[in-house]
């Protein structure tokens, strides 16, 4: 059967490769190995600017290409090059001063936008809308090819079930089949039908495998997992990308059950090669081969080097192992020439896939002003954030707020007028200066007055001075409190041991409360927040995440009615950090959490989170009725009728739930096995049909094979992972 993967390998390719590869010298074969990042060469303080970020310190660097290396063919890849006029500067070199002009290949960083910046992923896989995720990451690789650019590292489709950790911001959540719906659009949009368009790019899917199941949510930590888990829960969404033909997998920096994923023979050959197919080439995280010898798996940059390629790792980002040691290491008959062959061979494989050696320089001036920041990628934008957006609380209904009776709104908090931090992580290379705020949104949005106060600020470094927003929501009709994380407080090497809201958020919300005045909360995080005071004291509350550059335009759209929200959570959010790994997919205990003592639970705070996975309200409210089931040897058939009983249009998630209720392995609780948003009018009813694959309602049993084992599941259709219509069926 002819697979995306499959069809990477064309036979007119690879004989040109055959011809490139018979001129090249080790070195050269050793250089298309190496990706360099530019060195910085002029002092720069990493740790100064993570507690400062002005990207104007960057300006003060002085960056080191080692031209000198490209002219003599012995680079392969750089990563962030920035700007078109310096990334064509050194492909000229490449392509006109070294012996065999091979091209090279720029990546970048391209998470969530280049210039037009949307939702942080997390936020984005909110709208359980994977064709919008594609349509955003084809803007996103227009934009990056415009400037100059081949290669994004993204998708990260990293599962993620640990609030904890800061880069559950850059993926979809903590689900395997919505991760992989979503793993597959993205890959669809960067990469779009025809690999060879200068206006798509190289996606790549990271970070291979496990990173999301770092103990205790500490970046980077070890990780430990059944070969079960890997393969039910955190592989499906990189097989989801291999299978829409992703050209390139980045190995993690983790390791998995004691031996790091950079130089995972397992991971990186059995299963990526072997059971996936994959015919691209594999890039080492930043220095994930170097740091090899920190795990205690190498003995020096040599060794790391050696087990990295002959684990599978195709390409070293940074470390300059591979370029400085495989000559030496395959002259001294330790590493066989066919393995570096063979990674020399996926790479080139990819530069002709991308059509580099026909069209080396991918962007002009004119064409990336053209493909900037349009009109038309901004209201991407504003339609992807309002998608984004999440409606955790509404209490009597205080949402939408009405145009008609307000006349004055208090907008308070430290995240209202905070341009740079609607952009989240992952987002340098997107402008403040091209963000809406939430106050400026609010603002064109009403005719009412707009009283302002920022009460304190993110992250409790100045002494709060709450009296100006008190004052401002005394004079106010409602309140509308912005409060959160910055952008710095999620993505890499941004774990949190507390999930509340940082500084003294959280008591300006309560000086708020005590005004009585009804209260509007609107989150911005990266992260999922333990917060049960505002769930219990905010009349409506928020979940906005980090909008990117339209991120005003659309909480306003939210607040005033102009868009009724539909966002449902994609990871769950815990009650207290404490209860962290907390997952709905989760394999029941022998006592499952209740009343009773002796059941699996804690003495001092409740079990259940404070919002489930798949969680998310809407101006108007939906009734489920008519649960379906329609047995069949391959194909259930499961339907049910969904009526929209409010009194204005709305959209409506509708997820479909198992569980396999006794089997050869413990099953979780709950598995996601479809959803479908649909759109009804007031009244309007809708039936909702589902067919779900025998084929999929398996798992991998204790020797490995995938089975599906006959005998009763359960089924849930409804609006979250807590609730639901309920029958069963049976498995013959
Ligand atoms: C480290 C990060 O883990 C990875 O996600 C990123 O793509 C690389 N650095 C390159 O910036």
């Amino acid at each position: 059967m002819q697979t995306k993967q499959s069809q990477l390998i064309k036979p007119e390719i690879e004989t040109k490769i055959d011809g490139l590869m018979a001129q090249m010298t080790l070195l050269e074969k050793a250089g298309q190995l190496t990706q360099l990042g530019p060195s910085i060469v002029g002092g720069f303080d990493f740790n100064a600017f993570m507690e400062n970020p002005d990207p104007e310190m960057f300006k003060n660097a002085q960056l080191d290409f080692h031209e000198d290396w490209i002219g003599k063919g012995e680079v392969g890849a750089y990563l962030g090059v920035q700007g078109l006029d310096e990334i064509n500067r050194l492909q000229k070199i490449a392509v006109e001063q070294s012996r065999l002009g091979i091209p090279l290949l720029f990546g970048l960083d391209v998470i969530h936008g280049y210039r037009t910046i949307f939702p942080i992923p997390l936020a984005e896989a909110c709208s359980w809308e994977p064709e919008l995720a594609r349509k955003t990451a084809e803007v996103a690789a227009r934009e990056a090819s415009a400037a100059g650019l081949h290669w994004t590292f993204a998708p990260m489709v990293d599962i993620a079930r640990d609030a904890r950790w800061g880069r559950i911001a850059e993926g979809a959540g903590e689900d395997p089949y919505l991760g992989s719906a979503f793993a597959a659009a993205r890959v669809r949009g960067f990469q779009g039908d025809d690999l060879s368009d200068p206006q798509h790019v190289a996606a790549c899917a990271k970070h291979y495998i496990g990173y999301g199941g770092a103990v205790a949510g500490r970046d980077y930590n070890t990780v430990e997992m059944a070969l079960q888990t890997l393969q039910d829960i955190y592989l499906p969404p990189f097989a989801a990308a291999a299978e829409a033909g992703v050209l390139t997998f980045m190995s993690g920096f983790n390791d998995l059950n004691g031996v790091p994923t950079s130089a995972n023979r397992y991971t990186l050959t059995e299963i990526l090669r072997g059971q996936l197919g994959f015919n691209g080439f594999v890039v080492s995280d930043s220095n994930s081969i170097g740091e090899l010898v920190a795990h205690g798996y190498a003995a020096d940059r040599k060794d790391a080097g050696k087990k990295a390629l002959l684990a599978g790792v195709d390409m070293d980002m940074v470390t300059k192992s591979l370029r400085f040691d495989i000559p030496e290491l395959v002259e001294a008959g330790v590493l066989p020439l066919d393995v570096v062959d063979e990674a020399v061979r996926r790479i080139l494989r990819v530069k002709f896939l991308l059509g580099l050696f026909e069209r080396p320089y991918r962007s002009s001036a004119e064409n990336e002003a053209a493909n900037t920041l349009s009109a038309a990628h901004l209201e991407l934008a504003r339609e992807a954030a309002r998608r984004a957006i999440v409606l955790l609380k509404n209490e009597g209904g205080i949402l939408p707020l009405s145009q008609e009776k307000i006349r004055k709104i208090a907008v308070i908090g430290p995240l209202a007028d905070s341009p740079f931090d609607m952009l989240g992580s992952w987002a340098f290379t997107g402008s403040p200066r091209d963000v809406v705020s939430i106050l400026s949104g609010i603002k064109s949005a009403t005719q009412a007055e707009v009283l302002y106060a920022p009460g304190c600020d993110i992250n409790g470094k100045q002494p709060a001075d709450f009296a100006q927003a008190i004052e401002a929501a005394m004079q106010a009709e409602v309140v509308i409190a912005v409060v959160g994380e910055s952008a710095r407080m999620s993505g890499e090497a941004a774990s949190r041991l507390e999930l509340g809201l940082p500084g003294h958020q959280e008591s300006l919300l309560k000086a708020l409360k005590e005004t009585g005045k009804p209260l509007v909360v609107v989150l911005s995080n990266g992260r999922p927040l333990a917060l049960p005071w505002v769930a219990q004291n905010a009349d409506a509350l928020l979940e906005t995440w980090q909008l990117g550059v339209q991120a005003g335009p659309a909480v306003a759209d939210v607040l005033f009615g102009a868009y009724n929200p539909s966002g449902k959570l994609v990871a769950t959010v815990p009650y207290v950090v404490g209860q962290c790994p907390i997952y709905y997919n989760h394999p029941n205990t022998g006592r499952p959490s209740g009343d009773f003592w002796f059941t699996s639970r804690y003495i001092d705070g409740p079990f259940e989170p404070l919002y489930p996975f798949g969680f998310g309200l809407s101006y108007t409210t939906f009734a489920y009725a008519d649960l379906e089931i329609l047995p069949g040897a391959k194909k259930i058939t499961v339907s049910a009728t969904v009526t929209n009983t409010g009194t204005v249009m709305g959209e409506e998630v509708v997820q479909l739930y198992i569980r396999d209720v006794a089997a050869s392995r413990v099953r979780p609780v709950r598995e996601l096995k479809g959803f479908q948003k649909i759109l009804l009018a007031p009244e309007q009813g809708q039936t909702v049909v589902f067919e779900l694959e025998v084929a999929s309602l398996g798992f991998h049993a204790e020797d490995m094979q995938y089975v599906v084992e006959p005998g009763q599941f359960k089924v849930w259709v409804g609006t979250n992972s807590a609730e639901g219509l309920e029958g069963e069926f049976q498995v013959r």
